[in-house]
Formats: C-alpha cells, structure tokens, sequence
C-alpha cells in the first residue's frame, strides 16, 4: 500500500490542491439561508419532501438535512451518479419507485449515512455494482422488487448489520449467491417470488438462513409458522412460488 511518506512533498501539495474546492467550503455554516426543500417538490415539517410524479430527470437540487424522508417516486430518474444524494445526511427514506432507473452508480448513495429504507421497486436494474449498499450501516428495508436483475453478488449487500427486509420478488434470478446472506445477520424477511429459480444447490444459502429466520418467511400477508425442519421445507417452496389461495394458510395476521 501507498504510504503518504511515500510521496513527494510536490506531489502531496498536487494532490491537495487538486481537492475538490466544493470540500473546503464551510457545510451548513449558515442553516437559515439552506433551502428547505428542493425547488420542485412540496415539502411539509417533519422534513417530508414530496418529489412525487414530478417528471424529474434527475435527483432534485437543493436537497439539505433538513429532508428527513424524500419521495422521488414516479419521476424519469434514468441513472444515479456518485454521490446523487449528497447534502442529505440525515435521510431516514428514500423513495425512488417507477423512474425507469437503469444505472446506480457504486457511490450514488454515498453519504446516506441514516438511511432506514430504500425502495428502488419497480425500476429497470439490471445488475449492480458491488458496493453499492456499502454506505448504508443502519438500512433496515430495502426493497429491489421488480426490477431485472439476474444475479445479485453477494459484495454487492456487502454487510448490511441492521436489515431486517429485503425483497427481492419479481426479478430474473435464478440462484441465490453463496455469501449473499451471511452479511445480513438481522434479516427476518426476504421476499423471493416472481423468480426463475432453479432448485437445488443454487439455493442452498437459503436453507442455511430458513432455520433461523423467525417468522421465516412470508408469502401475501400471511406468516407461516415457526420452522421445523418440515416446515421450512413447505415454506421455501411457498415463497418461492405463488400458492394458489386454497392452499394459503387459515390464519392470517392482519
Ligand atoms: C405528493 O405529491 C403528489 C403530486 O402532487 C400527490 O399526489 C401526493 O398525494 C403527495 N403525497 C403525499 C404523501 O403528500
């Protein structure tokens, strides 16, 4: 590894002052000229800002800690660049359903240090790049529902110690990666169906996570029972598939 003793005093300066001028400004020196809320969206108190089906191309300017929960939903959001989301340091939500998202870059959500939960549901994706989440320590939901992705790296959730669901339902996956939920030790929802799936050993990292994910799994809105080694069985094979009605479980929670 480079050592900073390693290089010469010119080419530290070189580097220094190469630093992005934008760094060197004082961050929210003066909170009350920051914007509340982005130009075009509504915000309310509480930091809510509604971007919502606004036609937006691109993550709205203006974005502050002071946006606690950010709807960006239903815009024409095509990519996310490094960084998209800077200045919002203290978003807990992030709303990015329907804008026909095709890229995330590996940095897009660098900065989003309190982020509880993403949904990127309903987008174009096709493959992420490992990473990407890598920022995210406190994420709790994240949602990559409806989209194309055909493989998920296990380096691309990396270690994600608070998330307690993710769906993936209704992509192209066939198999699920080993190491894919090792990094997740708090996951205690996982949404698969609407997948190619091939049984066997692509799924094995599933039969290692079913014996201690409680409640296991869940299909609509019904919870299986705890697992048994019989019923982990049956609740593997209901995930992954859509059961017809008659067969759903009696007793529904909610
Ligand atoms: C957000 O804005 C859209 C469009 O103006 C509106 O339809 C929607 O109800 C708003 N959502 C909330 C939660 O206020």
């Amino acid at each position: 590894m480079l050592s900073l003793s390693f290089l010469s005093r010119p080419l530290l300066l070189l580097l220094l002052s190469s630093w992005p001028v934008r760094a060197q400004e004082p961050a929210a020196a003066t909170p009350t000229d920051a914007p509340d809320c982005p130009e075009a969206c509504a915000c309310a108190p509480g930091g809510q800002a509604n971007c919502s089906g606004r036609a937006l191309p691109a993550v709205p300017a203006g974005l502050s800690r002071r946006v606690r929960a950010l709807q960006l939903d239903h815009n024409r959001v095509r990519a996310l660049p490094p960084g998209a989301f800077v200045g919002a340091g203290a978003l807990l939500r992030l709303d990015l359903r329907e804008n026909g998202l095709r890229w995330v870059h590996a940095r897009a959500f660098w900065g989003l240090g309190a982020l509880q939960q993403l949904d990127l549901s309903a987008n174009q994706l096709e493959a992420l790049a490992p990473g990407t989440f890598a920022s995210l320590r406190v994420l709790r939901a994240l949602s990559l529902a409806d989209n194309r992705l055909a493989c998920l790296e296990p380096a691309t959730l990396g270690a994600l110690p608070l998330l307690r669901a993710l769906s993936l339902q209704d992509n192209e996956l066939s198999a699920l990666k080993p190491g894919l939920l090792a990094g997740l030790p708090a996951l205690n929802a996982l949404r698969l169906r609407g997948n190619p799936w091939v049984c066997g050993c692509a799924l094995r990292p599933l039969c290692a996570w079913l014996p201690r994910a409680r409640p296991c799994l869940r299909t609509r809105r019904a919870r299986l029972p705890p697992p048994k080694p019989e019923r982990a069985a049956a609740a593997l094979a209901s995930a992954l598939y859509p059961l017809p009605s008659s067969t759903l479980p009696t007793r529904v929670n909610k």
